[in-house]
């Protein structure tokens, strides 16, 4: 994507138990390093504003039509893009997101199956600008077989919603992450997250990309 914006907008993405909590807010303080003279804002979805996160707490825990879902979870993003994330990046800041839209394909598209013509259609909605499609300008994405994120999530936390879906469910999500990964394969990074956390680390640091 040409930059629409003075900003620069990154994405986290992948499934549940894939890692990407544990190197987001390194990631931010690399940034923050990196760029002195940019502010940095951290944000992540569903949430990221007070609507957000409330929304965040139903979408979470209640159960629901899919359809509910996907309005809700594009519904909190509307707000987020509004209040949070395109004033960050008209005003030139870096913007990282812990998920965005490819979550929803991933998760409400492959792994519960709604449309993709209709996820297509809420993300011009909520994304659709004059001048192209509000999207991040670097998504970072977490890819590991679906077995290996449910062996390390069984470890560490009690489940929400999501995460208590069983195998096939992640395997479908997963492989809707890579279809959307090649389709669009300039603004993805692939990181192999079976790595160890130091070696995935070390990748990061490493990445070029300009802002
Ligand atoms: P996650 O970001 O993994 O937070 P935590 O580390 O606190 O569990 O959890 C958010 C959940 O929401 C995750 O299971 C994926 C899901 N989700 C969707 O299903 N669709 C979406 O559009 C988004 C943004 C998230």
């Amino acid at each position: 994507m040409t930059s629409m914006y003075p900003g620069y907008f990154i994405s986290f993405e992948g499934i549940d138990g894939a890692g990407k909590s544990t190197h987001i807010e390194a990631f931010q303080k690399l940034m923050q390093e990196r760029y002195p003279n940019r502010e940095v804002v951290m944000t992540r979805e569903p949430g990221g504003t007070p609507l957000g996160e409330q929304l965040r707490g139903l979408l979470l825990d209640a159960p629901m039509n899919l359809e509910t879902e996907a309005l809700l979870m594009f519904a909190a993003r509307r707000e987020h893009i509004a209040q949070v994330i395109e004033p960050a990046l008209m005003a030139g800041k870096i913007v990282i997101s812990d998920r965005f839209t490819d979550s929803s394909f991933a998760y409400q598209g492959g792994g519960r199956g709604l449309s993709i013509d209709k996820l297509n259609d809420l993300e011009q909605w909520v994304q659709g600008r004059s001048n192209g499609l509000l999207q991040p300008n670097l998504t970072i994405l977490f890819d590991l077989p679906g077995e290996v994120a449910e062996a390390r999530r069984s470890k560490v936390r009690a489940p929400d919603k999501f995460e208590k879906m069983d195998l096939n469910f992640f395997e479908k999500v997963r492989q809707e992450y890579l279809r959307r990964a090649k389709e669009d394969p300039k603004r993805f990074h692939m990181v192999d997250a079976t790595q160890t956390p130091e070696a995935i680390w070390n990748g990061l640091k490493n990445l070029e990309f300009s802002i």
